[in-house]
C-alpha cells in the first residue's frame, strides 16, 4: 500500500501534489477544476486588495523546456477568493485550501492579512514575497531588511497559519542570511521556488511576451536544479517546525520524488499544469507511486529529506 498523503502544519492532505500559484487558479471555475482533480488541494492566484488587469498580452508563453511569463499579478481581488474559500470550508469541512496574497505595498499587505485574520478563514495563507513581474516593484524576498521588517510587523497581529513563497536564491550566504530571518518567526512553511525572475526567451529575432520588452519569470525544466537546491538548502537550515513546499520543474513522478527527497512536504506543479491540464495530477501521482513501490517506500516519511551525499 503506497500513499502520497501529507501534512502541512496541523492539516492533512490526501495527496502531496497541488497547483503552483498563478496556474489554473484565477477563477472559481479553474479552482474547482484543481479541487476536483487528483490534486490534494489548491492555492489561489495571488490576490491583491483590488482587482488587477495585469500586464498586456501576450504575457505567458509555453516554450519547449518550460515557460516564460510576465503576468503582472492579474487577479480578482481578495474578496473574490476569500468569499469562495469561506463558502468552500463550510461545504468541504474536511479539506484545507491555500489562499495566496500580497499587497502592492507593505501597507496593503497588512490590510490584506488583517482582513484574513478578522475573517472566519481556517485554511493556510501563503504570502507571496517573490513576484518578479510588476514594473518598478522588486522581488521582496531579495531585500532581506524589508522582508524581516514585514514579517515582524505581520506576526504582531497575524495568528493564523502562514507561509511565504520565495524566489530562488543562488548563493550559500543568501541561504544562511534568509534562514536567520525566517527562523525568528512562527512560519508554518516556505515555498521554494517561484519562477527564476527576468529571463529572456527569443524566437527568430524577437522576444515572445510583450511586457518589459520580453523579460519574464522562467518555469519548467530549466529551473529544477535551482528549485531542488533551494528546497534542500532550506530543509537543512530551517527550524523543523517550518515545512517546505517544493515547486519548480515538476514534469514527472521522478521530479516530485526528488523534491520530497530534498525535503519537500508538498509539491506544486505550475508550467506542466499549464501545458497538460489537471490530468497532470493523476499522471504524476501514479508515476510517483510506481517509484515508491519499486523502492519499498509506503509513505513520504520513508524518504523525505533523505537525500544521500557522496562522503
Ligand atoms: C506573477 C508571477 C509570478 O511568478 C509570481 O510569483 C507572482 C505573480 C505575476 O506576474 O502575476
Amino acid at each position: 500500500m503506497v500513499s502520497t498523503k501529507t501534512q502541512i502544519a496541523s492539516f492533512e492532505f490526501d495527496n502531496c501534489l497541488m497547483n503552483a500559484a498563478g496556474v489554473a487558479c484565477m477563477t472559481i471555475e479553474e479552482l474547482e477544476g484543481v479541487k476536483n482533480s487528483a490534486a490534494g488541494t489548491f492555492v489561489t492566484k495571488t490576490a491583491t486588495l483590488d482587482f488587477r488587469q495585469g500586464n498586456p498580452e501576450p504575457r505567458y508563453q509555453d516554450v519547449p523546456l518550460g515557460s516564460i511569463n510576465s503576468m503582472g499579478l492579474p487577479n480578482k481581488g481578495l474578496d473574490y477568493y476569500l468569499d469562495y474559500l469561506l463558502d468552500l470550508q463550510e461545504k468541504e469541512p474536511n479539506r484545507t485550501f491555500f489562499l495566496s496574497l500580497v499587497g502592492m505595498s507593505p501597507e496593503e499587505t497588512h490590510t490584506l492579512l488583517k482582513k484574513v485574520q478578522e475573517s472566519d478563514f481556517r485554511g493556510l495563507t501563503e504570502l507571496n514575497l517573490s513576484c518578479p513581474n510588476v514594473p518598478g516593484k522588486p522581488q521582496i524576498a531579495y531585500d532581506f531588511e524589508t522582508t524581516d521588517r514585514i514579517l515582524a510587523e505581520v506576526f504582531a497581529y497575524f495568528t493564523k497559519p502562514l507561509g511565504i513563497k520565495l524566489p530562488p536564491y543562488f548563493d550559500i550566504v543568501h541561504f544562511d542570511q534568509a534562514t536567520a530571518i525566517f527562523n525568528k518567526y512562527p512560519l508554518k512553511f516556505v515555498n521554494c521556488v517561484n519562477s527564476i525572475g527576468n529571463g529572456l526567451y527569443i524566437e527568430d529575432e524577437s522576444v515572445v511576451i510583450r511586457p518589459k520588452n520580453g523579460f519574464g519569470g522562467i518555469g519548467g525544466e530549466y529551473i529544477k536544479p535551482t528549485a531542488l537546491a533551494n528546497v534542500h538548502a532550506f530543509y537543512q537550515r530551517l527550524n523543523p517546525q517550518i515545512q517546505i513546499i517544493g515547486t519548480g520543474g515538476v514534469l514527472t513522478g521522478r521530479d516530485a520524488f526528488e523534491h520530497i527527497l530534498c525535503g519537500a512536504s508538498m509539491v506544486q506543479v505550475g508550467t506542466t499544469l499549464h501545458k497538460e491540464g489537471v490530468g497532470a495530477f493523476e499522471r504524476i501521482t501514479n508515476e510517483l507511486k510506481v517509484i515508491m513501490a519499486e523502492k519499498g517506500y509506503e509513505s513520504l516519511e520513508d524518504f523525505r529529506g533523505k537525500l544521500r551525499y557522496i562522503d
